[in-house]
């Protein structure tokens, strides 16, 4: 079956054949014109999934072209080429509505991902679409798997902020969902048609980051050969997402600071300012708080940043998930390998519940990945050989016994024993303790006292 279908539009000959091939090896449907009378044409003879096409052709071009198809297929992807050095091209075109745009000359790699990300956007939007019609609901959540009343507090907060302009601040730790969840934020917000542009702040020296965020000017550093437009532009009208937002140097947070008070910012090698319309959403698996306290994160950042507060809870604190999780993924991974499990075997589920997840959500995910994908056997469930090994190895927490003693000594075992499993849970950090059991820490530290848990 074909991947989709695809309408390239070229006035150059050469490049229309070329691209034509390319995407038919990749087994989409491709059709070609070579200018903007016969591209509509093509419309209205047959449905298109992706348009891509050329800015300058005679006639009518590329701008023109957008707007025509935007009016009369408004679901239709566009995608546009343009030259070296025309950036201010795209950036208009994109206002326009185009889904991305591509530089000459064209290279193939890039051709391909923009493409298949560009049509697997379409897909889950129109699925979102059609379920959340079928639902009657103005919010969705979408794969958010969470019944625990931690997460459901989240959802509600998300319905009150997400479609007002609102700075967000998602903390949690690594694997938490921070970013699935900023996703959701956009989504339920009124940007949702917009761009939702993400930024690891982390994953870049500073100052690629710096034009990363907001573009350069081609010469304006060594390497810098052609114009680039920054992030921030690209998520007009739309969200960006900035995760690790606590790694940002000195510097960066002094831009980032003027972003979010005034909305502009320029780009590196560049005097004009530009202005933007942007929902920020910023991550950290650090505490900000912390980082100011140490003074390697500005406060008056901090203060402009955390208008909205979102803390999502480690997996461990939420076990009431963990059977929901698993079973969710077992799902996703059974019919992605095409193995059939019964569900997750009782002792295996009773391991998942004590182990720590330092790696939360998504080392639960890999966890089930890898027993799906290593079962020889199926038609079973979910067996504790076939989980890795460091969790085969965990102490499985001691089922209460049922000896009558009385009253006031038997309250006194499951007391200790809660206590010490939120320990283990928080590596007997006693602070992460308190929060988690809802008592200050003195309280904690008398209740260790009497039940012989200080270790030091
Ligand atoms: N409640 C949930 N329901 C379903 N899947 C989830 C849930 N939470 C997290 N996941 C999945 O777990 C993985 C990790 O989530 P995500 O990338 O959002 O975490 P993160 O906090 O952003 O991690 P990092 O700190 O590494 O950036 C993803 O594959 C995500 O789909
Ligand atoms: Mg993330």
């Amino acid at each position: 079956m074909a991947r989709g279908k695809i309408l390239v539009v070229d006035d150059d000959p050469l490049i229309l054949k070329s691209l034509s091939e390319l995407l038919r090896l990749e087994k989409y449907e491709v059709s070609s014109a070579s200018n903007g009378l016969e591209a509509l044409q093509v419309l209205k003879d047959q449905p298109v999934d992706l348009v891509i096409t050329d800015i300058n052709m005679p006639e009518i071009d590329g701008f023109k072209l957008l707007k025509e198809i935007k009016g009369r297929y408004p679901e239709v992807i566009i995608l546009l080429m343009t030259g070296f050095g025309t950036i201010e091209n795209a950036v208009e075109a994109m206002r326009l509505g185009a889904y991305d745009y591509i530089t000459k000359p064209l290279v193939d790699a890039e051709i391909k991902l923009i493409i298949e990300r560009s049509l697997e956007q379409q897909r889950l939007m129109q699925e979102n679409e059609s379920l959340r019609q079928r639902l009657g609901e103005k919010f969705h959540f979408d794969n958010i798997v969470a019944h625990d009343y931690k997460m459901q507090k989240i959802f509600e907060t998300i319905k009150t902020i997400a479609d007002t302009k609102a700075t967000v601040l998602v903390t949690g730790e690594s694997g938490t969902g921070k970013t699935m969840i900023a996703r959701a934020i956009h989504q339920n917000s009124g940007r949702a048609k917009q761009k939702f542009v993400e930024v690891n702040c982390g994953a870049l020296p500073e100052t690629l980051l710096e034009s990363e965020l907001f573009g350069h000017v081609r010469g304006s550093f060594t390497g810098a050969f052609r114009d680039k437009v920054g992030k921030f532009q690209l998520a007009d009208n739309g969200t960006i997402f900035l995760d690790e937002i606590s790694t940002a140097t000195p510097a960066l947070q002094v831009k980032l600071l003027r972003v979010l008070q005034d909305k502009e910012f320029e780009r590196v090698g560049q005097h004009e300012t530009i202005k933007v319309d942007v929902r920020i959403i910023l991550a950290t698996n650090q505490s900000l708080e912390e980082e100011v306290a140490k003074g390697n994160f500005r406060e008056d950042l901090f203060y402009r940043i955390n208008v909205v507060s979102i803390q999502l809870p480690s997996l461990r604190e939420r076990i009431g998930d963990i059977k929901l999780l698993a079973e969710y993924f077992l799902d996703h991974y059974s019919k992605e390998n095409e193995k059939v499990f019964t569900g997750i075997h009782e002792e295996t589920l009773k391991i998942m519940q004590s182990y720590h997840w330092p790696g939360n959500v998504r080392e639960l995910e890999n966890v089930i990945e890898r027993a799906v994908v290593l079962a020889k056997d199926v038609n079973r469930p979910v067996l504790p050989r076939d989980l890795p090994p460091n969790l085969q190895t965990q102490e499985i927490k001691e089922q209460p016994d049922d000896r009558i003693l009385p009253l006031k000594e038997a309250l006194k075992d499951p007391e200790k024993r809660i206590i010490e499993r939120a320990l283990r849970a928080n590596k007997w950090n006693r602070q992460k303790t308190a929060k988690m059991l809802q008592v200050n820490r003195t309280t904690l530290f008398n209740k260790m006292k009497k039940y012989g848990l200080l270790t030091d």
